[in-house]
């Protein structure tokens, strides 16, 4: 991992290259807490090198789980895994620290915990999480940042999500498959991110039912055996590549994905916004002319637009031919990139949840400061647009889910350093 706070990134005329997507974060880290459920050794292939992992293992370090990686190979034995609070200090440092509740109280029926952080992109509350967990018997206590939780009996319960959040969704199923009794789950997410954690915990020994519904049917069980998984691509950093490639004239080979179905709406964006989108066996074959046609777009649960792509699609459309507009519907307050992209000399007015593009402006390159992951990524998507050179601080936080971004658009053929 780079060590310097900023990237600079210098105007590109075209895209040409390969760029290798890496493995799933947002699929990896629930996958990681689940490890907890079983005493065993756990191989997760395809596993990123980004912060928010390092963090996730130091989080299961402190409960004598070890962890030891080999490029993208990470193994993770929880055999002499005891019970241990986990302190806010780092907890506060990743959003997913939260779904260690569910297997500590699935796993040692307790956990006492620091409040998680993560990107800054809205309240982020964590209500519907303790809503399910006091359904399952669980006595739930908060005082200052530290979240102390205790249940004698996990037991099953029948709960209504009000809002198909992600996280409460996979923190429930992580509690439910080692709760006594039968859990249903209704008006549960469906995110490609949640399939895949239904798969490995059907694979560990457990007992679910309805996947991919939005309604899922849980069958505790205390017999689950540790399994290795094979991390699939991230979706959201394929989708990044992808929507900037209709910004700038592009040739490019986004390799390493073996289905666009997981998403199928980023491509649909992505060709209504003029690039040709060709799948081969293993990679995806993208190209565009760099002309950005204006449109309406809308961000929402999956199978929708996804909300992470939010802040690049704002910077994509700085290049289209008129005014575009963006509503934001998931995270009331992620459309704060509009001020950074200001000072690019972007036009962008928001009005409550909708942002208004002016696409065609003359972007010049300045410093720009890295707010939250994938808002920072968009910034250096912007970068590519401006003329002139465009300094991207804090990069800290697009570490925290991107690999190498500045490797990746290198490969591009994209004129970018770290400083
Ligand atoms: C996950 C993803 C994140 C993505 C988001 C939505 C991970 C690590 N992160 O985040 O990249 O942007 O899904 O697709 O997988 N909410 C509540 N109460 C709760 C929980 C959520 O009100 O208890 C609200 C949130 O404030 C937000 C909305 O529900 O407005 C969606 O949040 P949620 O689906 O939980 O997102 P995360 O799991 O945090």
């Amino acid at each position: 991992m780079n060590s310097l706070n900023a990237i600079s990134v210098k105007p590109a005329k075209e895209l040409k290259g390969e760029i290798e997507i890496q493995g799933s974060k947002n699929t990896v880290l629930p996958i990681m807490a689940a490890t907890l459920l079983s005493s065993g050794r756990t191989v997760i292939y395809n596993c990123p090198q980004i912060e928010d992992v390092q963090v996730m293992c130091q989080l299961l370090e402190c409960m004598h789980v070890k962890t030891s990686r080999s490029g993208h190979v990470l193994t993770i034995d929880t055999t002499e895994a005891s019970y241990e609070p986990l302190p806010f200090s780092l907890t506060g440092r990743l959003r997913s620290s939260i779904l260690l509740l569910g297997p500590m109280l699935a796993r040692w029926q307790q956990a006492e915990l620091g409040m998680p952080g993560g990107c800054a992109i809205g309240l982020r509350p964590i209500d519907i999480h303790l809503e399910g967990f006091m359904k399952m018997n669980v006595d739930v206590r908060l005082h200052h940042d530290m979240l102390t939780c205790n249940s004698y009996h996990l037991q099953g319960c029948e709960y209504h999500l009000r809002f198909p959040s992600v996280g409460a969704t996979e923190n429930l199923l992580l509690a439910a498959v080692g709760a006594k009794g039968r859990t249903i789950l209704r008006g549960a997410a469906k995110e490609p991110e949640i399939i895949e954690l239904c798969e490995y915990l059907r694979a560990m020994g457990a007992l679910i039912e309805g996947v991919g519904t939005d309604v899922l049917i849980i069958k505790g069980t205390d017999a689950l055996a540790s399994c290795d998984y094979d991390n699939v691509y991230d979706r959201i950093v394929a989708g990044t590549y992808l929507l900037m490639a209709a910004a700038v004239p592009s040739d490019l080979k986004l390799m390493g994905i073996e289905s666009i179905h997981y998403m199928k709406n980023v491509v649909d964006t992505a060709v209504k916004l003029g690039v040709s989108v060709v799948k081969h066996k293993h990679y995806l074959h993208v190209r565009s002319a760099g002309n950005v046609p204006a449109g309406s777009f809308e961000t929402g649960i999956y199978p929708e637009f996804p909300t992470d792509l939010q802040p690049v699609l704002l910077a994509v459309l700085l290049r289209a031919d008129g005014s575009s507009s963006v509503t934001e519907t998931i995270f009331e307050n992620r459309l704060g990139i509009a001020n950074e992209l200001a000072k690019l000399n972007a036009s962008i007015q928001i009005a409550g949840r909708q942002a208004v593009i002016q696409g065609r402006e003359k972007l010049s390159g300045g410093v720009v400061r890295a707010t939250d992951l994938r808002q920072g990524v968009a910034l250096v998507v912007a970068g590519l647009l401006c003329q002139g050179t465009t300094i991207v601080t804090d990069i800290g936080y697009i570490q925290r889910g991107y690999e190498d971004i500045v490797r990746d658009l290198r490969c591009a053929g994209a004129n970018l350093s770290y400083v």
